[in-house]
């Protein structure tokens, strides 16, 4: 019934906000410092207007795209978002298989407290995102593991050298580790929904939530610290860790986190097979630009057949479009899709990726094309919002 009410993606936050604590929603929606990224990344859409173009018989639309030899239905996905398991019961394997009814791509998080072989066996053609521990052993460790569960497409995180400041955490209160605090003991009180269905049906069946899939070896539970010191140890990561990377894995590796038209090409030279360009959600470096405003200049350089992928803000069809017409092969949608996990749990995914898919298709056909392919920089103007 509740999903009646979800006209838009925009209407799951404010649905989250009222089901799930305060710390929990605070960890999803924030980001770091000012916020100047994360509200840059909405405002940019406003700075390109679709050139339509009409009387060009759209009866015959499709708006699936082609991506490392498989097809997607949607030119969006789920992006990786770790501790989604908090938002709802199971909540990496609900992403996941919302994903895979829908035949859109989906990544799952290093940082999810769901085993990635659980993920894998459920909902096979799931992407893995890596966050690199700080030593070649245990990259090589994980790496292993990664392809012994069945993934195919691995996803390198490398906007993370070190933690940003995300001040917004310590003022509601989120904290990894996890402190199980009165303030969430209050907020589960008057969200008995949350405490019932996710977290002591969690408790009860799995114990403990634990980081599974950070690092190499199977980790610690979210209300210990050896997370953080993983963290901690990977400021000194460079382009040779993705190299040799590259020489171990078999399958499509995307660089996921950069912004630079030189991080771009650097990626295409250490044999990454894709980039998403992204500012984490503007959960890093706050100020860093919008994904949005550097893409047409990325496209460009690294030429047109090489995948870029793009995340940041998006949350409407609109806003996809611009981007594959700008130039991005597929574009990553994340926190709304987290917010839809925690309002009604797949069948919320489900809907999300409905809304979305629809409005891309009546989209499609108002600037007069039949697919994603038909879309160029003829499509945009530029203007000053
Ligand atoms: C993220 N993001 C992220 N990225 C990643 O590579 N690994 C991760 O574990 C996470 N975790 C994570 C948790 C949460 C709660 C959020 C909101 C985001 C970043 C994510 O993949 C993506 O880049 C942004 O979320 C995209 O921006 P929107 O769509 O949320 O605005």
């Amino acid at each position: 019934a509740v999903l009646r009410r979800m006209l838009s993606l925009h209407d799951f936050e404010d649905a989250a906000r009222r089901r799930l604590p305060r710390p929990i929603f605070g960890y999803i929606a924030g980001a770091a410092e000012d916020n100047a990224s994360l509200r840059d990344n909405r405002a940019a859409f406003g700075d390109f207007a679709f050139v339509t173009r009409v009387l060009r018989d759209v009866s015959q639309r499709s708006q699936s795209v082609e991506l490392f030899g498989e097809r997607y239905s949607s030119p969006f996905g789920i992006a990786p978002m770790g501790i989604n398991a908090l938002s709802t019961y199971r909540g990496d394997l609900v992403l996941a298989r919302a994903a895979r009814r829908m035949g859109i791509a989906s990544v799952m998080s290093g940082t999810s407290l769901i085993p990635m072989e659980d993920v894998a066996r459920d909902s096979p053609g799931t992407w893995f995102q890596a966050y690199l521990p700080g030593d070649q052993a245990r990259i090589e460790a994980l790496i292993e593991r990664v392809e012994r569960a069945g993934f195919r497409t691995l996803v390198v995180t490398v906007d993370i050298p070190i933690s940003a400041n995300r001040e917004n955490n310590i003022r509601t209160g989120f904290s990894t580790p996890l402190r199980l605090s009165l303030r969430l003991a209050w907020d589960g009180l008057v969200r008995p929904r949350w405490v019932a269905g996710t977290f002591l049906r969690t408790l009860l069946r799995h114990g403990m939530p634990h980081f599974e899939n950070s690092f190499a070896t199977r980790g610690a539970p979210i209300v210990s610290s050896t997370v953080l010191r993983d963290f901690s140890a990977r400021d000194h990561l460079s382009w040779r860790h993705i190299e040799a990377i590259r020489r171990r894995w078999k399958g499509p590796l995307v660089v996921k986190g950069l912004l630079s038209v030189e991080d771009a090409l650097q990626a295409q030279h250490a044999g990454a097979d894709g980039v998403v360009l992204s500012n984490h959600g503007g959960r890093q470096l706050d100020g860093a630009v919008s994904p949005m405003r550097v893409l047409e200049d990325v496209v460009a350089a690294v030429g047109p057949s090489y995948p870029v992928l793009v995340d940041g803000g998006f949350r409407r069809g609109s806003d996809v479009l611009k981007a594959i017409a700008l130039g991005a092969r597929l574009v990553l949608v994340g926190r709304p899709f987290n917010y839809a996990a925690a309002v009604a749990g797949e069948a919320g995914v489900l809907h999300a990726i409905t809304l979305l898919r629809d409005e891309v298709d009546r989209n499609l056909a108002m600037l007069g094309a039949t697919g994603c392919s038909e879309l160029g920089p003829q499509h945009i103007a530029r203007q000053r919002s």
